[in-house]
Formats: C-alpha cells, structure tokens, sequence
C-alpha cells in the first residue's frame, strides 16, 4: 500500500533513489515520483508504472544527493500525475512522500484553507506538507515542525519529509505504518521494507509506533514524537539482495515458484525452534486462526490439521470480520494469526482485540514486522522476500510451519518424515511444467472456471481460484465439491472448465462423482492427482499429474504448484505481468 523511499548518500541520489523504488513497486504501481535536494528542491512524478513513468520523464535527472520518493496504491484521489508523491506545500519548500491514510483530512484541509493554504492534489498526503510548512512558518525546526503536524493527524502514517530551508536533513516519522531505517557506513536510508535497501546495507532499525528518525550526513538519529533521543537498535539482515532479484527468471512470481523445494527446506529446519514455542500450548483448549487472502487458506488447512489430529476445536476468521464477530475468546484460546507481511492493516486490527482476551500466536515472513512486536509468540516463516504481488512461496512456508506446529504438539513423527519428503514432490511437479504450459495455452481464453476440491483440498480450491482471479483477471470460483450441487451447478456448461482437486485417500471418490455431475452438463475437466490414477485420467480432459502418491493429509503442499503455474502461465499467455496485476498490492496497510 504504498512504498517510499528517503536517502542521505555520498553519489547522486535519483538514480539510487529509483534503483530502491523499483523494489517497493509491488506495493503499489499507479504511480511514481522522487524529490530531490540541492539547494533547491526538484521533483519528477507522473502517473503509470516506474518503467513507462521513467522513459517519459528520465526520474533520473534531477541532482543532488539525497532525497525522497514514493510509489503510489491511490486511496484519496485519482492516480494522476498531480496526486502522486512527493506532495508539496504552497511555496514549494518542503516535500513530503507517505504511506498510510490520515482520517481526519476532511477537516484539517477546511482549517488550512481558511488560514490561506493552496492545496493543488486531492490527495490527503498534502495536507503534512501544509500543516510542517505552518508549523515552520512560526519558526519551528523541521524536526520540530513534523513533530506537531504528526500531533494534528488521526490515522495511519509513515513518512519521510525534506525541506529547503533545512538541507542535509531528512525526517521520518511512523505510526501504524511500516518503516525501517538503513544505517549504511556515511549513508542512511529510510524504507517501507528492508528489501528496498538491501542492495546498500544489512543494518537495519525497525521503527516502532510513534517514534521519529533524522537522517543526517552524520548518520542516523532516533526520537520518540517527543523528543526524547533513544537508542539505535541495529539488526543485521540475514537477506542477501540476490533474493530480491528475478535471478534469470521472466518474473519474480516465476522464481518463487520455483524457490518452493528450498523454502521449504528452510522452514523445517526451525523444527527445533517450534517444538519450544509449543511447549507452552498444551493448557489451550481451542485455536482461533485469524487471517486474509492466501493466508485465509493455509489458515483453513490449520483448523483441519488441529480438528483432525489434535482434536482440538479451531475456528477460521477473516481479519476484517473479526472485529464484528469473536466467537468466546478467553484464556484457554490460542489465536493464531497468519500473515505473510506482518503488516495488513486488518490482521493488526485483529490482534489487537486479541490480545486482550487470549494468547497470540503469529506466523509471519518479514523480520521485524509490526505484528512481531505484538504478538505473544512468534513462528517466522522461512520463505525470504516474496516480490510477486500474487503469494506463493510464502503460503507453501505457511502450510509447513502449521503443520510442524500440529506435529510438534501431537508428536507424530511419521507425518514429520514425509514432511521432508514434499520438497521432492514439488520438484516433480516443477519438472512438468511445458506439460502446464499446453493446458495454460488450451484455456487461456476462458471467462470463467470453478476449482473443487473436498477435505484438505477445499482450501487448495479456494487458493487456486485467488490465483487465477488476481493475475489473469479470469473469474475463478473455488468451491467445496460437495457443496456445487447446491447453487453453482446451474452455472455449469461446456464453457466453464472446472479444475478438480483429487489427491488418493478419503475424499477421491466422491470428488470423481462430483466430477461426473459437472461432466454430465458439458464442463471440461482439468485434475491434479496421482499421474497413476487411471480412473481421474479417464474422467479429465487434461490432468496435471504428481508422480509420487503422498498422503492427503500433506497433499495440499504440493497440489498447490500446478495451480500457481497454471495461473501464472495463462497470465502470460493473456499478455499481464503477474508480478504486478491491477488494483491489487501486496501488502494492504489500510482497513
Ligand atoms: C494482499 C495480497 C495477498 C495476501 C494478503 C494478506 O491482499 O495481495 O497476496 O495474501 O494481502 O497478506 P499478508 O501479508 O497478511 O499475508
């Protein structure tokens, strides 16, 4: 939602700034700008994508060496060139980028106009910039300035602000949205995630709520919004940036797919780690899984794992359901809240009202993340930095850290054992790719598919549907095969291909009956099952088949891959880049 950018270099600035931009581009892509300082301030912006913004307008062409920049999801105002960031106040002296929404605009805009203020965007941003350039007019510092502005808005903010009047400063600020600082040897930056910076240091301080940092050429400064100095608490990332590039690959969607086998590994080895954080579970008497997205589903596969091998009752919420309806949290409840990120508004939400009644639990990809400092426990997920706006690799590393955690408790050993064995499966099923590429070639040109599964393969449904809905734009409905009988039948004709989900073990059989009753009113049938399975490939048009049989209770690991490749190849054929689909972003720091 939204990404910026802010550096104190020794070089240019522009050029490094766009090179750190480009790699927040997945959280936003309506538009881009940068500000520069030196002497005065200059700034480049426009509307579209970082690549056709740049060859319109050279984002590299402005001097001086440090500076600001942002890359746009639009929430208030169109995606314009005039709404983008950096936005500005009325005499062009100060610049301002910032993610987040402040609530309280409406009024705030009405204040400043009556005092005189031009406001040029429709965008809530320009209102910081106006509010630092009051608070400056009355001889107030930068520093100072920013900090009383910050006091005068409700809502969410990370931001980073230069002014002419004060050169060789940059102030970020940050509340309930991401910001880390990167404390480089004579350079700093400031940026929504550490991915961003990675290529120019491993140092990194994570921001907490209200607290403030002033990057200077001297280095790096951390304030509480009052004032008060603290400590520098510096982390050194173990992300190399090569994670962060496409190593080869078309796109990053593509490499994450294929980085399955290894992240997979990776995340058992935290095998160890979990056994100790579960050793403190045994007292609960019920698990409450709160998540969004593609971490709603590896959320649905966790309340099958527990109520099928721990008995244990577990109920799935959406985050941004879960402030209407909380079910009976109390102490003897486990929430567990999944989420790539650590960073979705919704989920955040969640835990805080959580957090009041029960113990939390998160899953969670990105170090440092705000829900790591505020959930009680926390299992990290193995899976590096995912780009693709479409999750993958990190739904895979969510499922393996669900299930250590479910065997970890129940002790079963057996399932651990063929747990180290998915990692095989998935290389399979990376080996039949030109096989998916046909399918992918055969359907691309469909409006509409339904994805069944029964079991542990409804949530694969579910999640393979998302795939094919964020990245080809093609509707995709996931659907308990048992439950199509009761509405979306009617839907059904030779136009709409339905993707059947069936792995060997309980739920075949009646997934090949529902199979029949689609069969029976013209629908084609694509599978995922055994490439052994006789029966599925008499009954399907075209099946994506696992070489290996592996049990059903694990199948939805690797019985994933072929819809992430399907989806990502029919995206390609339709002429889309999966790695950045419209209207969506890959991390919603917004309700
Ligand atoms: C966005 C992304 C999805 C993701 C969801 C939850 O909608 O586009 O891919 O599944 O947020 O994100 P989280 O970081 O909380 O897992």
């Amino acid at each position: 939602m939204c990404g910026i950018v802010a550096c104190i270099i020794n070089d240019k600035a522009a050029p490094v700034l766009l090179e750190c931009i480009r790699r927040l581009e997945y959280r936003g892509y309506d538009s881009v700008g940068l500000a520069t300082l030196s002497g005065d301030i200059y700034i480049k912006k426009g509307e579209g994508k970082i690549n056709d913004v740049h060859k319109r307008l050279d984002l590299t062409d402005i001097p001086g060496n440090m500076g600001i920049a942002h890359v746009r999801w639009a929430t208030h105002g169109l995606p314009t060139s005039v709404n983008a960031h950096p936005q500005t106040d009325c005499k062009n002296r100060i610049a301002l980028v910032h993610n987040g929404i402040i609530e309280n605009y409406r009024e705030l805009k009405t204040q400043l106009k009556d005092e005189g203020h031009i406001f040029t965007s429709e965008t809530d941003t320009e209102i910081l910039a106006h509010l630092i350039e009051k608070y400056m007019k009355i001889g107030n510092s930068l520093e100072v300035a920013t900090r009383l502005a910050t006091k005068d808005i409700k809502g969410s903010y990370a931001i980073a602000v230069i002014s002419k009047d004060e050169p060789n400063k940059i102030i970020g600020v940050r509340k309930e949205s991401p910001l880390i600082v990167g404390a480089g040897e004579k350079e700093s930056f400031i940026a929504s995630d550490v991915p961003a910076i990675l290529k120019h240091t491993k140092n990194v301080i994570y921001l907490n709520d209200n607290e403030m940092v002033i990057l200077s050429p001297d280095g790096v400064i951390i304030k509480d919004i009052d004032g008060n100095t603290l400590k520098n608490n510096i982390n050194i990332i173990e992300w190399t940036s090569d994670m962060a590039e496409k190593g080869g690959f078309k796109h990053f969607m593509l490499k994450e797919i294929h980085e399955q086998p290894d992240v997979i590994k990776n995340t058992l080895m935290d095998f160890p780690e979990i056994k100790k954080v579960v050793a403190k579970f045994s007292k609960f008497k019920r698990i409450c899984f709160i998540a969004c997205g593609t971490s709603f589903h590896a959320s649905i596969i966790g309340k099958y794992l527990f109520e099928t091998l721990l008995g244990i009752p577990t109920d799935v919420m959406l985050s941004s359901e879960f402030i209407f309806s909380q079910g009976a949290l109390d102490k003897n409840t486990l929430v567990i809240l999944i989420t790539q990120s650590g960073e979705t508004a919704d989920t955040l939400k969640a835990l805080k009202i959580a957090n009041k009644k029960s113990e939390t639990l998160a899953i969670v990809n990105v170090l440092g993340s705000t829900i790591t400092r505020e959930a009680d426990h926390i299992i990290y997920t193995r899976a590096g930095p995912e780009i693709g706006v479409a999750s993958t690799k990190t739904y895979v590393s969510q499922l393996v850290s669900i299930y250590m955690l479910v065997i970890a408790m129940s002790e079963n050993n057996k399932l651990l054992t063929e747990l180290h064995k998915v990692p095989d499966y998935i290389k399979q099923v990376l080996e039949d790719e030109d096989h998916i590429i046909e399918i992918a070639k055969k359907y691309k040109d469909a409006n509409d598919f339904f994805f069944i599964g029964r079991g542990f393969s409804y949530p694969t449904a579910l999640e393979g549907a998302l795939k094919l809905k964020e990245i080809t734009y093609i509707h995709g409905e996931g659907y308990a095969a048992g439950e199509l009988k009761h509405g979306p039948i009617a839907l059904i004709d030779d136009n709409i291909p339905v993707l059947a989900i069936v792995p060997p073990g309980k739920s075949h059989d009646k997934t090949l009956s529902n199979i029949e009753e689609v069969k029976a009113r013209g629908a084609k049938i694509i599978s995922v099952g055994s490439s052994t399975d006789e029966i599925l490939k008499s009954e399907s048009h075209d099946i994506m088949g696992l070489e290996e049989d592996i049990s059903e209770i694990l199948s939805p690991i690797p019985y994933v891959v072929p819809l992430q490749l399907l989806s990502y190849y029919i995206s390609v054929e339709r002429g889309i880049d999966p790695d950045k689909p419209k209207n969506l972003a890959k991390c919603v720091t917004v309700e």
